[in-house]
Formats: C-alpha cells, structure tokens, sequence
C-alpha cells in the first residue's frame, strides 16, 4: 500500500497536504501560514528540487504521504502528511518506517515547526532526537532551502535508529 510517486499522485498529494496542514493553522507564525498551505507549484518544485514522495493508499486513494531527500551526506524527511481523518492510526508510522530503510545516508534529518508538538512527539516516537537550537539553526542553512524567517521557528531533529 506504499508507492513511489507517480503522476496520477500529484492532486491527491495536494488534497492530502493541505487538508493535514489545517494542523498549523493559529499554531505556526501569522505569517508562515496560507491557504492552501502547499499550492500546486509549490510542490512541482519539490519534486525537481530532489523531493522522492512516497504515498500510502486504502482502497486505491491516497490518504497519507511523506518525502524523502538526499542532501549532501545527509538524507532530510520532507513533508510528512496523514489526512485529519486517519490521523493516529499508525499509518504515519508505516511510512516513516519505509523511507528509513531507503535512507543511504547514515545521518537522517527532519525538521518541523517549534510550536508543533505533535510532530515532535511523533519523530521522537520513531527514534529521532531533537538537536539544540544552535545545531538546528546551522542544519537548516546547510540543507534546506528555506526562508530566514522558517529557520527560527523551526527544529531539527536527528534519527539516533533506536527502536520504539
Ligand atoms: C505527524 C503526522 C504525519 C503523523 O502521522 P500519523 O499517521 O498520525 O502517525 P502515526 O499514527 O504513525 O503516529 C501517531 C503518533 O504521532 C504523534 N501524534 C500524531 N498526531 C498527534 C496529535 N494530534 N497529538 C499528539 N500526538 C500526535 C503521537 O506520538 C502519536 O502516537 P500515539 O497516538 O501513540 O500518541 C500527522 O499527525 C500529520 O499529518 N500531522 C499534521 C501535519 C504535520 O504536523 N506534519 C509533520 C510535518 S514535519
């Protein structure tokens, strides 16, 4: 039930982006938020930027996504996405677990907002450790391209591979 991105994916990766991503909403800073939180081009630039998406699917349609991203020497977990309504099901967990054992790096990075707890708790469940806010502000100006303003809001954390 997990599949490498295809183009028939790419609206359902949206759907599922931004019906998941209604999370942040009064969460994340005024100004990072937008609706739709992941327009269109936004995720086509993913895709050519190195992003590889992998979808879960129940019954045909896709209902969770996360992707994986070489970097250098260190491989990011990028925009991970289970809709609302099948949230906590284990399903994020299934597709975490997929991406790590693709990873060929042995450094794997993620990087969530601050004020999203839930994300934290869900990496830290599966084995990631969160770094100092000193390691993550240099982390996220050597592999992620992302605004100045995103850099101090968010953190980064580390898989140590430890199991649940
Ligand atoms: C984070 C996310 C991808 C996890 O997917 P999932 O399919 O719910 O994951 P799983 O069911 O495998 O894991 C659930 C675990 O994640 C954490 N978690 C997920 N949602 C949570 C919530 N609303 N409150 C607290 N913990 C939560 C908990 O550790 C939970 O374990 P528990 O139910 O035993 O307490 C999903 O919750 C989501 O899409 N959230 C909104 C968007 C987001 O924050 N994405 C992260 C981007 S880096």
């Amino acid at each position: 039930m997990i599949h490498k991105l295809s183009n028939t994916h790419f609206q359902a990766i949206l759907t599922v982006v931004n019906d998941a991503a209604v999370a942040y909403k009064g969460e994340i800073p005024v100004d990072r938020w937008k609706e739709p939180y992941m327009p269109a081009q936004e995720l086509q630039e993913e895709i050519e930027g190195g992003v590889q998406f992998y979808v879960y699917t129940e019954n045909g349609c896709v209902v969770a996504v996360m992707g994986i991203q070489p970097v250098g020497d260190v491989t990011l977990i990028r925009h991970a996405y289970t809709l609302t309504s099948h949230q906590r099901r284990g399903i994020g967990e299934k597709l975490l677990n997929h991406l790590l054992s693709l990873a060929q790096t042995d450094c794997i990075l993620v990087g969530t907002w601050e004020t999203a707890p839930w994300a934290i708790k869900f990496y830290q469940k599966h084995g990631f450790t969160l770094l100092s806010k000193e390691e993550t502000n240099t982390l996220l100006k050597k592999y992620w391209d992302i605004p100045e303003r995103q850099v101090g809001t968010s953190v980064v954390l580390e898989y140590k591979g430890q199991p649940k």
